[in-house]
């Protein structure tokens, strides 16, 4: 007999007839009833066990967590709480599961319990349905793109350089740290590594992509990405994936269209396809919320706030006038900021973005234009002489979303650039000549999947939309 899904027995199949089915035991209650999943779906499907028919000694073993194969009729169902239900008429265990060491219990458990039992989370309906949610994004992004006619590429992640210059990298050698080679001055030797050089895991995949966008006109990455930063925040991962499209023969402006586009139409996509889930979600959302001071809830439920992204323009403001708004505002003059705002070109942390997305404008906001200062090397200069064709997408409850700009395509400038900030013009000089060769205004942006996901799902940590996450003393699994 063939297997059915979960998911197609639930929404489409015959009635009255014969099907097997095979999944995890979520409960079983009065001898009689299994509560049965297999991933495909975030309801489970009733199995009714006549106890008659069944051995003892089969009937012992169905607890939760242990994996079963059913043989059955399915019928209209009689109790209430779903349509159809399975009269099972033969049960194989695939594997058992003590019922008192299976750490999943049909009860709720904190996050932070079940992120130490990554390796059995996904049992849990919330984390199967993040996950699918995750899964859906995903293919939506390819989708996005490949329709518009942009190229897909991989681009290393191995390399040599440090594309955002912030030095957060983790070395790649197969140096013997006991015994390392070493130069005439004493320090370790690195020509003698295994690619002859000093090499890290990649930042970001934008300044290879740069090179394909000038030559197959839009390209996209969508890869893993590696951060060394020591922050043990809720929106911070070293193990991140970031998608990062470029393109030639845009400005900033089309940029920041294509940003938005970008995320309104792949949040469209899973707001169709994931409606099941994402009402789940919608739903715990709330519950946790209820449990907050009034304060800190959300003014919108996370459907809500899915919608209001689809259907409302992002803001677009300026560094130099949301510094103006953050300067006047009342937290600043009250002094409640952490990083007062008081000087033209500070960077903006976490908590300001929140107050202009948040407070002030309540919708997702693009600010553009940024001081040159706090912004990286490759980014386009403005002929004004300190701000940069730069662009960070905010959101709420996230903040940065997506961080991007229109690069610099003129050789003398980025020259200089290089030459100021000290970087390694040698290790760049491949990057040079991208505008030494037919170099044409171009642009592009990287979203961190993960922060994505996080605003889709409503999860507050970003370690629970990610299945197995890498973070400062953590790389369990
Ligand atoms: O702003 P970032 O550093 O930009 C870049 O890397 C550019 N090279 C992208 C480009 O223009 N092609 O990072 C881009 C995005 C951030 O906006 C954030 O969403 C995410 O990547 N991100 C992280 N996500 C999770 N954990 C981290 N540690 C992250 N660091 C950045
Ligand atoms: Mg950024």
């Amino acid at each position: 007999m063939k297997v059915a899904k979960i998911n197609t027995l639930l929404k489409s199949s015959k009635i009255n007839t014969n099907y097997s089915v095979q999944g995890w035991v979520k409960t079983f209650r009065a001898n009689r009833f299994i509560a049965l999943n297999d991933g495909s779906s975030i309801k489970n499907l009733q199995c009714v066990v006549d106890f008659k028919n069944i051995e003892e000694s089969i009937l012992k073993r169905i607890n939760s967590g242990a994996a079963l194969h059913l043989e059955g009729f399915l019928v209209k169902s009689q109790g209430s709480g779903q349509e159809v239900e399975l009269q099972v008429k033969k049960i194989k265990i695939h594997g058992d599961s003590d019922p008192d060491e299976f750490p999943i219990q049909p009860k709720k458990h904190s996050f932070e319990f079940l992120r130490e039992k990554a390796h059995l989370r996904i049992r849990t309906t919330t984390f199967a349905a993040v996950m699918r949610v995750r899964s859906a994004l995903s293919f939506a992004v390819h989708k996005f793109f490949q329709e518009k006619g942009f190229y897909y590429i991989n681009t290393p992640i191995i390399t040599g350089s440090d594309a955002e210059g912030a030095g957060e990298l983790f070395r790649v050698s197969t140096i013997d740290p006991k015994n390392p080679p070493l130069d005439e001055r004493g320090f370790v030797d690195y020509k003698k590594d295994f690619f002859g050089k000093e090499t890290n895991l990649t930042v970001s995949g934008q300044l290879e992509a740069e090179s394909y966008a000038l030559g197959l006109g839009e390209v996209y990455t969508f890869g893993p990405t590696f951060r060394a930063e020591n922050s043990n925040t809720t929106r911070h991962l070293a193990e991140f994936w970031m998608i990062e499209p470029e393109m030639a023969f845009y400005d900033l402006h089309d940029n920041m269209n294509l940003a938005e586009k970008f995320i309104t139409g792949i949040l469209k996509e899973v707001h169709n396809n994931c409606f099941e889930d994402l009402t789940y979600l919608d739903e715990r959302l709330a519950k946790e919320d209820q449990l907050k001071p009034l304060a800190d809830r959300s003014p919108m439920g996370l459907l809500e706030k899915i919608k209001f992204v689809i259907n409302n323009e992002f803001k677009r403001v300026s560094y130099t006038e949301a510094y103006e708004i953050l300067r006047n505002s009342k937290p600043n003059k009250k002094k409640k900021f952490k990083f007062p705002i008081d000087q033209w070109g500070v960077d903006l942390q976490s908590e300001h973005e929140r107050y202009l997305v948040e407070k002030h404008f309540r919708c997702p906001v693009i600010l553009f234009d940024y001081p040159a200062e706090i912004k990286a090397f490759y980014m386009r200069r403005n002929e004004d002489g300190k701000t940069v064709r730069a662009m960070d997408i905010l959101f709420p409850g996230i903040g940065e979303i997506v961080g991007g700009s229109q690069r610099e395509e003129r050789l003398e400038i980025i020259e200089k650039c290089i030459k100021e900030l000290k970087l390694d013009a040698e290790e760049l000089s491949w990057y040079l000549d991208l505008r030494r060769f037919g170099s044409v205004p171009h642009s592009g942006f990287g979203m961190g999947f993960e922060r994505l996901v996080q605003f889709a799902t409503g999860m507050s940590n970003i370690r629970d939309v990610i299945p197995f996450p890498r973070t400062p003393q953590n790389a369990t699994f």
